[in-house]
């Protein structure tokens, strides 16, 4: 298993994940809209800003890549790399979305920890946007979802740190 390779094919979505915590900020993607429970559609915590960042960021890591020729995707074409990155990137600002959605539905308030919906949701779904260009092995998968867990444990820990979120995760 090419583990280095395996983690330049998926960087285009931690760079989508987490460049909004930078650059998000503004108007809600909900706009402020409530649901049938009273609770937001997604919360303070998704604004358009940070959406509109991690498709653009995630979407340029994945151009960067792919003009590279880095990451276990080499076997295809300019093109289909290309798409691999976009859509990693739309795929995983979808899933964070998605998270959020359940975890309002569930009557978790925004910016509260979630064990899956806030480290791997976004990961499962991104890998969905992406199976129709390139689907790694289930192992790889597995290895994907492990590092994927240790990892946004860690970065959003030191960005706690570093100020930059008021919570450890
Ligand atoms: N962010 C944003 N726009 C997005 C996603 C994230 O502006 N589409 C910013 C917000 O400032 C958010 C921060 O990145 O607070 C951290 O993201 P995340 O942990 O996903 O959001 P939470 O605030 O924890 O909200 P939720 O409970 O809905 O996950
Ligand atoms: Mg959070």
């Amino acid at each position: 298993m090419d583990a280095i390779g395996l983690l330049l094919f998926i960087l285009p979505s931690y760079v989508a994940n987490s460049s909004p915590v930078i650059l998000g900020g503004g108007r809600p993607v909900d706009l402020g809209c409530k649901l049938w429970d009273g609770r937001r559609l997604f919360g303070d915590g998704k604004t358009l800003r940070g959406l509109a960042a991690g498709i653009a960021a995630g979407t340029v890591a994945g151009y960067l890549l792919a003009f590279a020729g880095l990451g276990t995707t080499t076997t295809l074409d300019f093109n289909s790399r290309f798409a691999v990155g976009l859509l990693l990137s739309v795929g995983t600002m979808a899933g964070d979305l998605l998270g959020s959605f359940t975890k309002r539905r569930m009557s978790i308030e925004r910016g509260a920890q979630h064990e899956f919906f806030d480290q791997l949701l976004f990961l499962g779904v991104a890998l969905l946007f992406a199976a129709p260009f390139y689907l790694p092995a289930p192992e790889e998968i597995v290895f994907l979802f492990a590092v994927t867990y240790v990892l946004h444990k860690m970065t959003n820990l030191i960005a706690h740190k570093l100020k930059l979120k008021s919570v450890p995760w």
